[in-house]
């Protein structure tokens, strides 16, 4: 794409349809305040609008504004993001929110350096909220827009290559607009998401196809170019429901890896390691449907088994088989859907839920 005066048209071809076309009432639209729009910048991150927005109703219900949510725990910050995925993002939520209370007065600083010093803000987060609650002129650059402008700029460079991947950030920068950078920002995420998408873009309608190289070689699909695949792995599990009186035995999972800091079930790595575990159990085991859980780099089967301990096991009796498992306890089935769970347990137990029957 020949440079300046592209540059300016491309920017202003984009606010036109940004302002025409693009989206103006999404619930994190029409604010400056930046705690609506970091919340929805983080929300969105993995996730899609559809998704995003009932949780983002219900987040700011419970907690309106940031000192609200550092005053929180962390455990009813994952309760409310649970079946968002990527819980990363919840526990650096919540220390974000607690920087901002104790380190900036419970304001969020007002330019994109200093936001991105905190918690889960990355350069592209900091540079929407800048530009969205400041009018920072500043460049974003998430997945949806690098597919945007290696198209329009035909840019060949391998972004698996930390070199090409600044090169596109210059790249970005240098097509900024002078002015009007909240509409430019969001019109850049308003046609990745509707019209430049990744299988079948929309070309014909787009306000930008007569300056887009990519388009003009009939080849918006080679865009982005980036030679590093993800390698997927599988793995499998048992997943014991240890059932007592209606109480289901939770742990918490590590602070990182998949679905970390959520409850959730205890895991054995082959049916042989759970039958030596439970060898001598009191109580009835039936299988329940295995299912594939799919992750970002991982496809992960769990073989739930629900094992129903007699109810007339006292308390000790029935802590003494759950000694071995770290960081968890007996919950009643209302008390575990309440808290942080990994969906497909949530699923599970909602799918189950009808109380045991009497085993002696
Ligand atoms: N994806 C990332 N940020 C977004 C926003 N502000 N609006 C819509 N989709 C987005």
């Amino acid at each position: 794409m020949p440079r300046p005066e592209t540059g300016a048209s491309f920017a202003t071809r984009l606010i036109d349809w940004q302002r025409t076309h693009g989206r103006h009432t999404l619930p994190w639209q029409n604010t400056r305040d930046p705690y609506r729009v970091w919340l929805s910048e983080i929300m969105l991150q993995q996730t899609q609008v559809a998704t995003v927005l009932g949780y983002y109703e219900r987040f700011l219900q419970r907690f309106p504004d940031v000192a609200a949510l550092a005053a929180a725990s962390l455990d009813d910050v994952f309760a409310l993001w649970s079946g968002l995925g990527y819980y990363s993002r919840a526990r650096n939520l919540h220390a974000c929110a607690q920087a901002v209370v104790t380190q900036h007065g419970g304001r969020f600083p007002a330019g994109s350096a200093a936001l991105m010093t905190l918690p889960g803000i990355g350069r592209s987060t900091a540079a929407a909220i800048a530009a969205f609650c400041f009018g920072e002129r500043v460049a974003i650059l998430d997945g949806n827009v690098k597919r945007v402008l290696t198209r329009v700029l035909a840019f060949e460079g391998d972004l698996a290559e930390a070199k090409q991947e600044r090169a596109l950030w210059a790249e970005a920068t240098a097509l900024l607009p002078e002015r009007d950078i909240e509409s430019y920002t969001q019109g850049l995420m308003d046609l990745g998401a509707t019209l430049c998408t990744q299988r079948s873009p929309a070309c014909l309608l787009c306000p930008v196809h007569a300056l887009c190289a990519a388009e003009h070689a009939g080849t918006p699909q080679r865009y982005p170019v980036k030679t590093r695949k993800l390698k997927r792995g599988t793995r499998e599990h048992v997943w014991l429901w240890l059932r007592s009186n209606d109480e289901v035995w939770l742990g918490q999972r590590p602070a990182t890896g998949v679905w970390a800091g959520l409850w959730s079930l205890p895991e054995f790595e082959s049916r042989a390691a759970f039958d030596a575990a439970s060898a001598g159990w009191p109580g009835a085991a039936e299988s329940l449907p295995s299912f594939t859980h799919v992750l970002t780099h991982l496809d992960w089967t769990l073989h739930p088994v629900r094992w129903t301990l007699p109810e007339r096991l006292d308390a000790a009796q029935r802590n003494a088989l759950t000694s071995a498992w770290p960081a968890g306890r007996w919950f009643g089935l209302d008390e575990a859907l309440a808290l942080g769970l990994p969906a497909p347990l949530r699923k599970l137990l909602l799918a189950h839920a009808a109380p045991a029957d009497p085993v002696s």
